[in-house]
Order: C-alpha cells, then structure tokens, then sequence
C-alpha cells in the first residue's frame, strides 16, 4: 500500500480518487483537516475498504512512525501543506510549522522505518514529495522556462518554506541514501479547487454576482495544467522517477491572468448566462499581491524525455470541464464557503454507533 499526506485536499483528493479508480492497491491517507482539507471530497470512498483515513498531523512524527509500522508502505507521498500564498503573506508561521517541520518530521520517521526494511524493500521503497514550480522565483518576459537546474529564488512565505521542504527532502537522498523523488509543478485547475484560489474563487465570485477581483494590471502570467494531469505525472514519477531526481510538470499553457478571467466570463456567459449583459462587467482590479511574481513557466522536457509524460489537456478543454464541474456542485462551492465541510465528520461518524472488532 502507499502512504499519501494530505489527501483531503485538492491535488491530494484527486490524486487519491485517480489512484483508486486505476489501481486496487490501498492508500493510507493522512490529513490534518485544516480549512484546505475537506472529507466531502472524498465521499465516494466513503465505504471503500481500499481507503483508510487518518485524522492526524505531518508534523506529529511518532503518529507517523506508528502508521509506517502498522501499514508497511512501499510509498510515501508527501502532499500535505499550507498552500496559499496570500495566507502566507498574511500569516507565514503555518506554513513554516507544516512545510518545513512537517516534512522534516515526515523524513525523520521515514528514515527510521525505511533504515530496517529488508535489501528489496528498501531498494523498491519511495519518498516521492509533491512541490511546486514557485521555489524558481519569477521570470521576466523574455525569460526561458525554468528547468530542474534553475536556481532556487522563492519570494512569498509560500514558497520559501517549499523550497525549505525540497531542500531537506535533497539532503536525505545525498546524505542518508532515502530514494528520494521530487516534483515540481505549475499551477493546477480543475474539480475540488478550494475558492480563494484564482479560478474557482473567479467562477464562485460570477455566480454569486460578486466583484471578480484581479491583483495589480492583471498581467502576470501562470502555467496552467489540469489536476488529473498532474496526478498522472505524480504516479509515472513514482512507477519510473530515478530516485534523488527531480522532474518540472507543466501544462506548456502560459497564460495572463486577465485572459484567464476573460475566459471563465466567455464559458459562463455561454454555460450560465446572466439575465442581462456579460460576467466580464463585474471585473475589478484591486491592490497588488506583496512580493507578486509576474510570470512562472516550466520547462517539462525532462519528464517526457525520461518517463514519457505529457499532458493530455488543453486548457481549452481543462478549463471547460472546470467550469461544469463548478456548475454542477454548486452545493460543493456552498458548504466550503459557509464552513459546513468542516462540520463533515460530525455528520458521518456521529450517529453511527461504534463496535468494536470482534473478539477484542
Ligand atoms: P490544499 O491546500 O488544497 O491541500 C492541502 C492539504 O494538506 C489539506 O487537505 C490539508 O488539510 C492538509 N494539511 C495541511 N497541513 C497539514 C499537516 N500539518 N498535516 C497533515 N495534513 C495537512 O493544497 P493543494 O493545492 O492540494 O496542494 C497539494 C500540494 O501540491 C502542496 O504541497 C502544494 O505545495 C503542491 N502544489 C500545489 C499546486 C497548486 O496549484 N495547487 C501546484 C504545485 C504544487
Ligand atoms: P493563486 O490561485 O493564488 O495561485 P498562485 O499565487 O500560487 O499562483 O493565484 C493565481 C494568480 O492569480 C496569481 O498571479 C494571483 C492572481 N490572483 C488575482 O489576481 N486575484 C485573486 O483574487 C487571486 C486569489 C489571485
């Protein structure tokens, strides 16, 4: 079976139910819950003996050394972490706590249980640890792409604390021999999208008849890709990836921020019109992001090359299927916003009466 942290989340959730739907080996998924991490996500696992929830915290190293010894993974897949940046701007101690100590907790738990497998086991064993094009810093317009070379020059708490992350996981490949595997990717869209980001808070925000808020000119540009696209690069890394590497993900889609906006407007006018004029109306520009990196781009040759990855969306079709998706969860999108995903296990564990297991 294969250990996944933070499983409840957006990348996470649909990494998880990807996995389940291709493959019947179990997950152990360990998720703190914070406000990113929702059970509703993962409803239709809800019965599904292959899934194992586990309310618990990265950072908490005996209740992950525990699980390694109670479910003897073969993996670790380390999604789990505070993930906004303008939170981070706002408060950047989370993301220190779970980022850098969460993942430095998670190495130390993983190199005691990893330190005793057998030859094979620890030789097949993988720490795969999933983070993000934004440690690379911003690119100028006539800039290349960033590749796996590209030098570390993160400018939020965000990805500061990434980029703490990615260098400690590096360290325990060099230094302890950890079979190690890195990802880097670009932004994602699609199903489960928490709305205070981009793309789902825009699609919330046209729904509600509320201002579609744009940071600064608009013009800073992002490198989309479709969540089950990245879920597949994470799964072929982990089946192929050469332990200690690292592999750039991206959907080659850069794109203005305005001319994503303008977009969503163009789909939903036609998807869900309103009684009278455009979506585009409710624009507004608003103060800039602190610190905004203007133009994030991946260089995702290496991971075609040696693995054989490539997104198979569009963002034409990626984001038209984000739309419905968002239009046919409208009660998803209310929940999240008025906190009564929160309120979930409650709802599920509460009025179910508790046995316990024969013969104990
Ligand atoms: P998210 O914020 O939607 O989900 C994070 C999940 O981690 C939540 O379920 C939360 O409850 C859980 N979590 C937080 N702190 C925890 C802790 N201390 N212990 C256990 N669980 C904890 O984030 P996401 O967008 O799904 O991102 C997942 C990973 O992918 C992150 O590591 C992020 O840096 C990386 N990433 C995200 C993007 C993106 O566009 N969203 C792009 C590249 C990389
Ligand atoms: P976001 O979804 O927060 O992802 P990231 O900051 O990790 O790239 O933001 C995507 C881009 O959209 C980023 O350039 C900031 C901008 N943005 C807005 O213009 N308005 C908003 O309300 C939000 C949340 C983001």
């Amino acid at each position: 079976m294969i250990l996944v942290t933070g499983g409840a989340g957006f990348i996470g959730s649909n990494f998880v139910l990807g996995w389940l739907a291709q493959s019947d080996e179990p997950v152990i998924n360990l998720d703190k819950l914070t406000y990113a991490g929702n059970l509703g996500n993962l409803q239709a696992l809800a019965d599904d003996p292959r899934h194992v929830f586990v309310k618990g915290d990265i950072c908490d190293e005996k209740l992950v050394a525990g699980l390694l010894a109670q479910y003897k993974p073969r993996a670790i897949l380390n999604f789990a972490a505070e993930s906004h940046v303008d939170r981070s701007i706002h408060g950047p101690r989370d993301f220190v706590i779970t980022n850098v100590n969460g993942t430095f907790a998670l190495l130390e738990a993983t190199r005691a249980y990893w330190a005793d497998l057998a030859d094979a086991d620890k030789a097949a064993f993988r720490f795969l640890h999933v983070s993000t094009d934004e440690v690379y810093g911003t690119l100028g317009a006539e800039d290349a792409p960033f590749t796996e070379t590209t030098a570390y020059a993160p400018n939020s708490p965000y990805s500061a604390s990434k980029a703490a992350s990615d260098h400690l996981v590096r360290a325990y490949y060099h230094t302890y021999g950890l079979p190690t595997l890195t990802t880097n990717c670009s932004n994602n869209y699609g199903p489960y999208h928490f709305p205070e980001k981009l793309i789902p808070l825009i699609i919330a925000n046209a729904r509600q008849g509320k201002p579609l808020p744009i940071y600064g000119d608009g013009q800073q540009v992002r490198d989309w890709l479709y969540v089950s696209d990245h879920c597949a690069a994470i799964r072929r890394v982990l089946e192929a990836g050469r332990p200690g590497e690292t592999y750039n993900v991206g959907g080659w889609n850069e794109m203005a921020n305005l001319d994503v906006v303008r977009i969503l407007c163009g789909i939903l006018d036609e998807l869900a019109p309103k009684a009278a004029g455009s979506y585009v109306d409710q624009i507004v520009h608003v103060a800039d992001r602190p610190g905004h990196d203007r133009r994030y781009a991946i260089d995702a040759r290496k991971i075609e090359r040696e693995l054989g990855w490539k997104p198979v969306e569009t963002f034409e079709t990626g984001i038209r299927k984000t739309v419905e998706w968002y239009l046919e969860h409208d009660a998803w999108v209310r929940d999240v916003q008025s906190g009564d995903y929160l309120r979930w296990l409650d709802t599920n564990y509460s009025n179910r009466d508790s046995q316990p297991e024969p013969g104990q």
